[in-house]
């Protein structure tokens, strides 16, 4: 291997059973095409200078000169490196008591109205500091990265103070994530008495203009407690003034207008739906909004599954992500959401690899690089441990990724 931060050596995975990559170079896909998946048999993939260089069967890989990195991809299937476009990442300490309190009956939004879920990650973050946050996403990074995620996405949200919703994004964007700006997440304590209407005069006022500069895109909690339709759009549209790309949390516990506010204002997402009824569907699917499913989330807090089947056959684009976060999702594994996804969204292994690969780049405005295994992309790749790619959505749970490749250098390995 090269000396950090020098051009890498030349990567060849040879004799790889199969290379498994979204077909086209389209995005996002949507309907018919989100089956679409070249397969290359008895495989390699060279990469050079950080990008895929060739993808081709091992009859047609040519002699190679000067340094080249072998790995033996016996057994072994490729698939793009996964994208997790929608996660809470950046938070500190946890929430296993009220896990407990849950699986006792205790229901997630009675939790957060007596002031514990969000909220008492806020306390967490709020004292955590800047070295305390950093390490906390070093942790959490490492854990998406052996499960095969090669670029997060992740929010702030749990500061809901200008200096910790600011260190929160610069800590994102210090450890390699894609930074969105959740300052309307909930309402603080601080204003509890004037009200949430206040809340977004605040965020708009003193937090958008320096959050403007870490961020990428910007994200609202809509729901029945959080955030109304009214208080949404003035966010919103303070956020695209300043430059951000729009995201909402929607539909996950009641219908309050994600989905119209979404197509209204040219968001790039809406995210959960778990509650979406037809005339969601049928105005989402006609709409650009990648509609990003969370079925870890839907599990973990017992919600019924968002109506994936509905969407991507009335034409939908939708991706697929974790929503790792200390309460409604403690999950930071895709693989598993892609077994959730083919188990419980009645979503095709091929379905399920588009949405966590190259539609969730296309969220995150990096389709044109990351998301297949095509030259010119980045050489971010996953190993999967069995010769059939689609062992990914298989093995629920298993220990399926074997070897992670990110900016064609190896990151993470389970070969001993
Ligand atoms: O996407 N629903 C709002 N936000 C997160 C959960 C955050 C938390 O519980 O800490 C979600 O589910
Ligand atoms: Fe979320």
């Amino acid at each position: 291997m090269s000396a950090s931060g020098a051009e890498p050596v030349p990567v060849l995975i040879r004799d790889l059973a199969q290379v498994a990559s979204p077909a086209g170079t389209a995005s996002p896909l949507r309907g018919a095409e989100l089956r679409a998946v070249d397969v290359v048999a008895d495989a390699y993939v060279l990469c050079a200078d950080g990008r895929v260089a060739e993808v081709g069967p091992m009859r047609r890989l040519g002699p190679l000169s000067g340094d080249v990195v072998e790995i033996d991809g016996r057994g072994l299937s490729a698939v793009p490196g996964l994208v997790d476009c929608h996660t809470h990442a950046c938070f500190a300490g946890d929430r296993v008591e009220e896990f407990s309190l849950r699986a006792g009956g205790a229901t997630y939004e009675e939790l957060h109205a007596r002031g514990g879920g969000i909220l008492s990650t806020v306390r967490a973050t709020r004292a955590a500091g800047s070295a305390g946050l950093a390490s906390a996403l070093a942790r959490h990074r490492q854990w998406m990265l052996r499960a095969g995620t090669t670029t997060f996405e992740a929010k702030s949200g749990y500061g809901l103070d200008r200096d910790t919703e600011l260190a929160q994004l610069q800590a994102i964007k210090d450890g390699g994530g894609v930074p969105t700006w959740l300052g309307a997440h909930a309402v603080p304590p601080e204003f509890s008495e004037t009200g949430a209407a206040a809340y977004v005069d605040f965020l708009i006022e003193e937090v958008l203009p320096d959050a403007a500069q870490l961020a990428e895109a910007a994200d609202v909690f809509l729901e029945r407690g959080a955030f109304d339709s009214e208080q949404a759009r003035r966010y919103l549209v303070a956020c695209r003034s300043a430059g951000l790309a729009l995201r909402l949390h929607g539909d996950q516990f009641t219908e309050a207008g994600a989905i119209p506010l979404a197509i209204e204002l040219g968001a790039r997402s809406v995210d959960h739906l778990e509650a979406t009824g037809s005339a969601g569907v049928a105005a989402l699917s006609a709409s650009e909004v990648v509609g990003v499913l969370l079925p870890a989330s839907a599990l973990f807090l017992g919600r019924p599954m968002p109506p994936a089947r509905a969407l991507v056959d009335a034409g939908a684009a939708v991706a697929l992500a974790t929503d790792f976060n200390p309460g409604s999702a403690y999950c930071e594994s895709l693989p598993l959401v892609c077994a959730l996804a083919a188990t419980q969204l009645r979503l095709a292994p091929e379905e399920a690899l588009a949405a966590c690969t190259v539609n969730a780049a296309h969220v995150l405005a990096r389709a044109d690089r990351k998301g297949r295994l095509t030259p010119g992309y980045d050489a971010d790749i996953v190993l999967v441990a069995a010769g059939d790619w689609r062992h990914l959505a298989y093995h629920l749970g298993g220990d399926v990724v074997h070897t992670v490749v990110r900016g064609g250098r190896v990151a993470w390995t389970a070969r001993a």
